[in-house]
């Protein structure tokens, strides 16, 4: 089973799981291939969604393109149930994402969300954070002062992903060289640097449901 197949399967199994919201309820959708994935799937579906409130230009297009209704955030207080990959998820439901670039605008979907169900393949799952790059999207003029900051603070090696503009006009930097053992900490230490609109990791608002595809199934596991 390659690793698309398994990111299908775990969308398919993400929909089982918002199969029983009521009509004409409203989702938060993510961003990336496995939520491409999510969003065809939903589409071929009957369910009778409402629409969904969209975390990034790239899949408000795809939703737009299947006839799915985009719910602006200004018109709803609160979403059953967000659906989203990640990068890398540890063993307290914590992840960092943001490699797709959609970093703030999943985690302010996200922060209203009841429930957060976490869709990927199962190589997303690590002992601790911090293989993979920590995205942190940057208010553009303070790129250089930042980048100082989380090296000095981190020890971490941040890279500037040269060319690369975020939906909010933003630039980002991948923090290399990390272990996170304290995700809270990180975020909030990080978000305390005047410059930073918001990082990559997930831990004040982690996942509450884990779908993660291996080739035996989907495994699902919920926050305790
Ligand atoms: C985008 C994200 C994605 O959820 C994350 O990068 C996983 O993407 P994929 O499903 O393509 O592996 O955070 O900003």
């Amino acid at each position: 089973m390659n690793q698309d197949a398994l990111k299908k399967a775990a969308a398919q199994a993400a929909l089982e799981e918002i199969r029983a919201l009521a009509p004409n309820a409203i989702i938060g959708v993510g961003t990336g291939s496995t939520v491409n994935y999510f969003i065809d799937a939903l589409a071929h579906s009957a369910l009778p969604l409402r629409g969904a409130v969209s975390s990034s230009e790239a899949s408000s297009r795809r939703l737009a393109a299947h006839g799915i209704a985009l719910i602006s955030l200004d018109d709803i207080e609160t979403l059953p149930a967000y659906i989203d990959g990640a990068d890398e998820i540890d063993p307290g439901f914590n992840m960092i994402k943001g490699g797709g670039g959609a970093l703030t605008r999943e985690k302010i979907v996200a922060a209203v969300a009841q429930r957060f169900i976490c869709i990927g393949d199962a190589s997303k799952k690590v002992s601790v954070l911090g293989r993979f790059p920590l995205p942190v999207e940057v208010i553009p003029m303070a790129r250089a002062q930042v980048a100082r900051e989380i090296a000095r603070l981190t020890g971490g090696i941040p890279r500037w992903r040269e060319g690369f503009v975020t939906d909010n006009g933003n630039h980002i930097l991948d923090i290399h060289g990390l272990a996170i053992p304290n995700p809270a900490a990180l975020e909030t230490e990080l978000n305390q640097i005047t410059g930073v609109v918001t990082n990559g990791l997930f831990a004040r608002r982690g996942a509450d449901v884990l779908l993660l595809a291996a080739p035996s199934g989907v495994e699902r596991s919920e926050r305790g």
